[in-house]
């Protein structure tokens, strides 16, 4: 069997870890791939975003299935390409993945279907955006509609704030310059998780509850990155409160992707915040969460190929995924500089050092140069490790990822519940 996977971070190597453990014989591939999953996979060079290019690749070397990993060539219709020209696909079709692609679908689908989110009014120009404002309470919160790589949200404080945010969309066009919509909503507060499921759109099979840091520095201080480490299962998690979420959120999601037609499959994932008046969903991603893969995967005893061809067939409800009673840690080593300006090209040492067998080091910003391992991007290293409770298996990544030296490196102290620096 032939699988290719498509993307470049963690999240993909922690995909094609899990895809070679299940099957060590599978010949695999990725697109474009990086300094660690050319360990596991071969590397191919090609445009990841462009659907007819990586169909052009699939032709080529005959793979029997192909996973995305990101949103961006899911938003491009990879899976209505792949579908058409008969190829199996692991992704939502371009109508699903709106429902991470355009805030405004989203937040639109989730009103029509009663499905608890904040409050929210959305805004086609500058002077209409500044005008709902000056009519606002703050803190609220303001969403630019398309993808922006986790940058197009502010929780803005007061009107200074919000006018800076609003300026740089509709006027600096930070975002480009063809979306002009944003959502303006109400601010909420509580506690935020992270719940994914598989799902082929009839059936949902959820899988470990995993909490994500999504600040740069210990104690959620600093600006926002795209994840700086998470542990599984969250503490924030309890059976209650997943009836809850099952039943507020994710049925009435799938009767509404089934009402409309939206032939789901894939992994579907729910940003929910727990407020005092219980679970709100703040908003759907498309696709597996990054770094939550990273410490969900590494607990996953069933075979992830043999789950994602059966939401491929549209016969989950048949499928049983199990999950190891073990939890996992992952802490993301990162870019000295990042979320802003990094350098690249550091020689990242200490790799082959890491021997502990609970320990996986899953590569995201790399590549591979003149056989040194060299940074390629913001965050560079997911160290992962099982233990048999949180504390040992975060003692085990932490030991590992002291060991790894790059120039730069920084990492948060506290990915663990109750941990400080
Ligand atoms: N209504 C809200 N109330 C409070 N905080 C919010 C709200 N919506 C979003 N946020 C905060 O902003 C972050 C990013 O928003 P989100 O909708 O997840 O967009 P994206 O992940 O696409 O940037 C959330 O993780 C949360 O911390
Ligand atoms: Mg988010």
């Amino acid at each position: 069997m032939k699988i290719l996977v498509i993307g470049s971070g963690g999240r993909e190597h922690a995909i094609v870890w899990k895809i070679r453990k299940d099957n060590p014989d599978a010949g695999l591939f990725a697109v474009p791939g990086n300094g660690g999953i050319c360990d596991d996979a071969e590397c191919l060079q090609g445009n990841a975003n462009s659907p007819e290019q990586t169909a052009g690749i699939v032709l080529d070397k005959k793979i029997d299935l192909t996973v995305v990993g990101p949103e961006v060539p899911l938003a491009a219709g990879i899976s209505d390409v792949f579908r058409q020209k008969g190829m199996k696909v692991f992704g939502p079709v371009k109508k699903g993945a709106m429902l991470e692609s355009s805030k405004c679908f989203a937040k639109d689908f989730m009103k029509r279907n009663k499905i608890p989110t904040a409050d929210f009014t959305v805004s086609y120009s500058f002077e209409e955006c500044m005008k709902i404002l000056g009519n606002r309470k703050f803190p609220c919160v303001i969403k630019f509609d398309g993808l922006a790589a986790g940058k197009g949200v502010q929780v803005s404080m007061d009107m200074e704030e919000a006018r800076d945010f609003v300026t740089g969309i509709y006027k600096d066009k930070i975002f480009g310059a063809e979306n002009q919509k944003v959502v303006i909503e109400d601010c909420l507060s509580g506690t935020e998780m992270s719940y994914l499921a598989f799902t082929d759109t009839k059936t949902f099979l959820p899988m470990v509850p995993a909490k994500d840091h999504k600040r740069v520095f210990d104690g959620d201080r600093g600006p926002n990155t795209g994840g700086m480490g998470c542990y599984s299962p969250s503490d924030t998690f309890n059976s209650g409160m997943e009836k809850t979420i099952r039943e507020d959120i994710v049925l009435p999601t799938l009767k509404g992707l089934q009402k409309e037609n939206i032939d789901y499959r894939g992994v579907l994932y729910f940003g929910i915040m727990l407020t005092e008046k219980g679970p709100r969903l703040l908003e759907y991603n498309v696709r597996f969460g990054d770094p939550e893969t990273q410490v969900i995967l590494p607990r996953m005893e069933s075979s992830l190929t043999d789950i994602m061809e059966a939401v491929i067939e549209g016969s989950l409800e048949k499928a049983d995924v199990r999950w190891s009673e073990k939890k996992s840690v992952c802490v993301i080593l990162a870019s000295g500089g990042y979320p802003g300006e990094y350098k690249t090209g550091i020689e990242i040492k200490g790799l082959a050092e890491i021997k502990d067998t609970d320990v996986t080091i899953f590569h995201a910003g790399t590549k591979k140069e003149n056989g040194r391992v060299v940074t390629a991007g913001g965050r560079v290293l997911g160290i992962t490790s099982l233990g048999d409770d949180i504390e040992k298996a975060a003692g085990n990544a932490y030991r590992a990822a002291e060991k790894i030296e790059f120039e730069g490196k920084h990492y948060r102290k506290d990915i663990c519940p109750g941990r400080k620096d």
